[in-house]
């Protein structure tokens, strides 16, 4: 059995998808495990340390030839892998829908692409669960990519030459990214107020010492889907949120957008106008920009300023935390393959219930009813 890993080769991608700590657990399964020269290096792991965990560190041939399963954190070009044994697993977050063409490749290949932000979100799998690993990460770092680019304090100070006061922050979308954005602003001493379409968050966000901004009148709103996602929600539930937002955001120094609905664009949230109500100097970051933004005018990789506004729009926000990213997203890739592990064969044997979920290709076709719908 052998483990291959990848070094990324999209633009901006920091991160790798394992790290010395995993590689020796993956030894201590009785997997050999080979590392692509340099893959760690903008996360600051160097190929001396894969080695020392017991790694082999070569080039790409070598690294993928005869490997029986293939680790990167966006999914490798499918003809950067020829020499792997054939049926070969890939398991990667595949950004399946956006990147259709690869998957298809994949298929055409002969890989059994594995996506991994397809993992069933259901308890047993939350330790495999990258879309959260990366996602708080991500909260986190909004906060403090909002205050760099504030020209003043989050938190009240009183001082000899007169009060500072507190930066008001409000979080849009109160999920994994937005619980932690939450309790990141809380710590810089900002006041914090969120708001999220599901019900069940107005108590996590007031147990995080937030001030839960909430539509109240319009009736039937639960606003949870499968999963404990989002779904989208009516128009008077819409028009309704638009107007309590209006109010509420010309107030705000700080706003963090994390809304997402699974398989849809991102909800848009703030609209210009309501950008031109709120103070010069303000800070917007939109999280969901790589998903067709909350924000009206954000623009992926890139900070643009609308009427006095910053709007921040970084891509790959967790790549800029690539150490801890790494490190997270590599224990996602080791707890999902060694809850599977089968000693006898020393491989992973996949159960139906995440393999159905994950599983994009197969015998050389495309079979996650997801793509197929
Ligand atoms: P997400 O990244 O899909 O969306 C972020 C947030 O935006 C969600 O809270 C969503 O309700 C909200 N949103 C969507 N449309 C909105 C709108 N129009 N206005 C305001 N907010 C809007 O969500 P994420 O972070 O992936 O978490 C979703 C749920 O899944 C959470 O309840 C989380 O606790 C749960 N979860 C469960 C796991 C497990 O059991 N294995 C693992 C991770 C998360």
């Amino acid at each position: 059995m052998k483990i291959a890993v990848v070094k990324e080769q999209a633009a901006g991608e920091r991160r790798v998808a394992a790290t010395p700590e995993t590689v020796k657990k993956f030894k201590a399964l009785g997997a050999d495990v080979a590392v692509e020269a340099g893959a760690g290096l903008t996360a600051s792991i160097a190929d001396a340390d894969y080695a020392a965990a017991g790694a082999t560190v070569g080039d790409r041939a070598a690294t993928v030839a005869g490997a029986d399963i293939i680790l990167g954190v966006q999914g490798p070009a499918a003809d950067s892998l020829a020499g792997a044994k054939p049926g070969a697993w890939i398991a990667a977050g595949l950004n399946p829908f956006g990147e259709r063409a690869r998957v298809d490749a994949y298929a055409a290949a002969g890989f059994e692409a594995l996506a991994m932000e397809f993992m069933p979100r259901i308890t047993r799998a939350q330790s495999m669960d990258i879309l959260s690993s990366q996602s708080n990460l991500s909260g986190y770092k909004a906060v403090l990519d909002a205050a760099a680019e504030y020209g003043k304090a989050f938190p009240m100070m009183m001082t000899a030459a007169g009060t500072v006061s507190a930066a008001k922050a409000f979080i849009m979308g109160v999920g994994v990214a937005g619980l932690q954005a939450i309790a990141t602003a809380r710590r810089l001493g900002a006041q914090v107020s969120a708001t999220d379409v599901r019900a069940a968050t107005k108590e996590q966000i007031e147990s995080l010492g937030a001030k839960a901004i909430f539509v109240e009148k319009v009736a039937g709103i639960e606003g949870e889907g499968t999963g404990g996602y989002a779904t989208e929600m009516s128009d008077e539930y819409k028009a309704a949120q638009a107007e309590l937002v209006s109010a509420h955001i010309a107030k705000q120094d700080i706003v963090i957008t994390t809304a997402l609905i699974p398989g849809r664009p991102a909800p848009r949230l703030i609209t210009d106008a309501q950008i031109a109500t709120m103070k010069p100097g303000s800070v917007i970051v939109d999280l969901a920009v790589e998903q067709g933004g909350n924000v009206e005018g954000a623009v992926a990789g890139e900070v643009v300023e609308r009427h006095g506004v910053k709007i921040v729009g970084h891509r790959n926000v967790p790549s800029r935390l690539a150490t801890d990213a790494s490190a997270l997203f590599s224990r996602n890739l080791y707890n999902f393959l060694s809850a599977f592990w089968d000693k006898d064969k020393n491989a992973p044997v996949l159960d139906e219930e995440i393999g159905n979920a994950i599983r994009l290709t197969q015998g050389g076709k495309v079979v996650n009813e997801r793509l197929l719908a």
